[in-house]
């Protein structure tokens, strides 16, 4: 399946987030953000199926109070962390999207599939 490179951020930045910690990036023209998850980095667009429009309120706050799930903060929809399905909420059933990482010497690489 070919993928789309959507750019890059330095590994560092992946390295630095602690398990239950969510981080916006902005790339040139492409807004994602990354999530440690038991022990795992997941990365989505920051994009929600069923508006386009981005998920957070606040600087980096992409999780619930309980840090179990994406929350989008416009309607209180909630997706599963592992897949990026909507469980509750408006886009029930909806996927975000998700994007593979790939190490680049000190870079990371963020690709969508198409
Ligand atoms: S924009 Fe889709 S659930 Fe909020």
């Amino acid at each position: 399946m070919p993928s789309q490179l959507l750019g890059s951020c330095s590994r560092q930045l992946i390295e630095k987030l602690n398990e239950g910690e969510s981080k916006g990036i902005h790339l040139a023209q492409h807004s994602l953000f990354i999530i440690r998850h038991q022990g795992r980095v997941y990365a989505y667009l920051n994009q929600c199926p069923h508006l386009g429009i981005e998920l957070e309120w606040m600087p980096d706050q992409f999780l619930d109070h309980a840090r179990q799930f994406i929350h989008c903060s416009t309607h209180g929809a909630l997706f599963l962390i592992r897949t990026g399905e909507c469980i509750a909420g408006p886009c029930q059933g909806q996927f975000l999207r998700p994007l593979t990482m790939q190490e680049n010497g000190d870079d990371v690489d963020f690709l969508l599939s198409s």
